[in-house]
């Protein structure tokens, strides 16, 4: 199965020409085969609000908007899975940064996830995410999804993947410089894929990282994205590998787990 990052320079509020940019992209990713494609962290909008008003024009309601209604048709025509980071209003008007994840042909929308650790200023602007860290059976792979700076708390990725997640769709817009190096190592602890799709460029002063990352459960980077440049990423992967949590004969990182010594 192939996967691909798109890494790409979302401008801030401007959601027509966002959505037409990574257009262009995810059939470039599906060109090369690609199955299930990573968008970045709110792709649609940009990311660095000044104010509440800002995020609430171009927040939209998840199923029923035009971000999720463009992923839809796209993952229809290329026959692909889509997750992308998409700002949701709900229909109370309460503001979430949130991931749609969309498949083809009688999937259509499938799911979404509301991002949990919230970043800095995002606190200023949406609401903590609310349902959880989901996995999604898309029948190729077992996806679980979340949102940048969830990756700095272990607990995410090791939920998502003690609930079946084989692969971890992490749409992002770093601004440190630690996960490229940090999201291997939480593969190999949780022996899943990530595909970390990260944005390049700057807004008002905020320059994002780019680096989009793709690693093995054994820790390889299997595909990084440069600092500054639009592009994907696509690799081949073995799920197999995803499903095996023994490391030798006698130890397997999941059924080794001593829980009962881990919380204080
Ligand atoms: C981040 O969570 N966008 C750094």
């Amino acid at each position: 199965m192939r996967v691909a990052y798109v890494q790409m320079e979302p401008r801030l509020l401007e959601v027509d020409r966002n959505l037409s940019r990574a257009e262009r992209l995810i059939k470039d990713a599906a060109k090369e085969g690609a199955k299930l494609v990573v968008l970045p962290e709110l792709f649609d909008t940009g990311y660095n609000f000044e104010t509440r008003g800002e995020v609430e024009d171009v927040a939209m309601q998840i199923p029923d908007g035009q971000t999720t209604e463009f992923l839809v048709e796209l993952a229809r025509e290329l026959e692909v899975f889509i997750v992308g980071g998409t700002a949701e209003k709900d229909e109370k008007g309460k503001l979430y940064n949130s991931a749609v994840i969309v498949g083809p042909i009688g999937l259509g929308y499938i799911g979404k996830y509301r991002k949990i650790h919230l970043f800095y200023r995002e606190k200023l602007f949406f609401e903590p995410g609310n349902l959880g860290f989901r996995v999604f059976n898309i029948g190729i792979a077992k996806v679980g999804v979340m949102i940048c700076f969830d990756w700095f708390f272990p607990e995410s990725m090791r939920t998502l993947a003690l609930k079946g997640a084989e692969v971890i769709a992490h749409p992002s817009n770093l601004v440190m410089p630690y996960a490229p190096r940090a999201m291997p190592i939480r593969a190999l602890e949780n022996r899943v894929y990530t595909i970390t799709a990260n944005r390049v460029g700057e807004e008002r002063g905020l320059r994002f990282i780019g680096k989009s990352t793709i690693a093995s459960p054994k820790a390889e980077v299997l595909a990084m994205g440069s600092e500054s440049s639009e592009e994907v990423g696509v690799v081949e992967i073995n799920l197999e590998l995803a499903r095996d949590k023994r490391l030798n004969e006698l130890n397997d990182v999941f059924k080794d787990r001593r829980p009962e010594f881990y919380f204080v």
